[in-house]
């Protein structure tokens, strides 16, 4: 268990081959950067090249299939996935629930599968603008982690990740501000504390992702109860993604 914060790159549909020398670039910093835990999820394509070429930073999945193998067309499992090299996959990003039309029901399948399959979970969640707007975001929210999470998880402390990517932040430029990050964190960390016990509801890091920059990182990064960043556009260069987890490390090598 680490309460390191916790720096993810989300590269989205985003990488070729040529985008590793930025993944061996990221790996090298972040042998500097001990205090940061840094992790990359690449396109599934990527996944094994990015994991042969890492030394520190773990490699993820961006989504999986709920089941093991079988006639799916297109589909990538927790297993398989892991085999190519992923140590977690991210699942439930609010991209996936709306290209693919992921439910709640369905996201809860695959984290049960993914744990299975020994990957660690980054589950998001996130209201969409209206939401907000009628104040109902809180609402909304905890009932995506209600409905997504299976019942019990063996160590969530150690196995599972929050990520609360508010829909109207993703690749916008906008944030909410620091009160509002701080006020939706500290309910997702009531929900965790009530859902898994004090000790290991209080160990679940809770991620905040949307336009995370390296101008706005270290504000963000110090309010309470945000473990860290899931981060998307600003991941895909090293500069970018590797100044974000020195804001995440108090600016210093380390
Ligand atoms: P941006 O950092 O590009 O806003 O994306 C956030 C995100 O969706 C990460 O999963």
């Amino acid at each position: 268990m680490s309460l390191r914060p916790y720096i993810v790159g989300n590269w989205k549909m985003n990488g070729t081959r040529a985008m590793l020398s930025e993944a061996r670039a990221i790996d090298r910093a972040a042998q500097r950067y001990m205090k940061v835990e840094v992790a990359v999820a690449p396109p599934y394509t990527l996944i094994h090249a990015v994991h042969r070429e890492a030394e520190q930073i773990a490699v993820g999945a961006q989504d999986c299939h709920p089941g093991v193998e079988g006639a799916h067309t297109g589909d990538i499992s927790a297993v398989m996935a892991a085999d190519a090299g992923a140590k977690f996959v991210i699942l439930g990003h609010s991209e996936r629930r709306q290209d693919h039309g992921e439910s709640n029901e369905l996201v809860r399948t695959k984290v049960e599968s993914a744990l299975g399959a020994g990957l660690n979970v980054i589950l998001c969640c996130g209201e969409p603008e209206e939401k907000r707007e009628e104040g109902k975001h809180e609402k909304f929210v905890l009932n995506q982690l209600r409905l997504s999470l299976p019942e019990e998880i063996e160590e969530p402390g150690d196995r599972l990740t929050i990520a609360y990517e508010p829909i109207w932040a993703i690749g916008t430029g906008r944030t909410p501000t620091l009160n509002d990050i701080a006020a939706m964190h500290a309910s997702i960390r009531a929900f965790l504390v009530e859902k898994f016990g004090e000790e290991q509801g209080g160990l679940v890091r809770i991620l905040y992702g949307g336009s995370v920059k390296p101008e706005n990182a270290r504000e963000i990064l110090s309010v309470e109860n945000v473990g860290g960043a899931l981060v998307g556009g600003a991941s895909l260069t090293a500069d970018s993604f590797m100044n974000i987890a020195l804001a995440a490390g108090d600016g210093e090598d380390q």
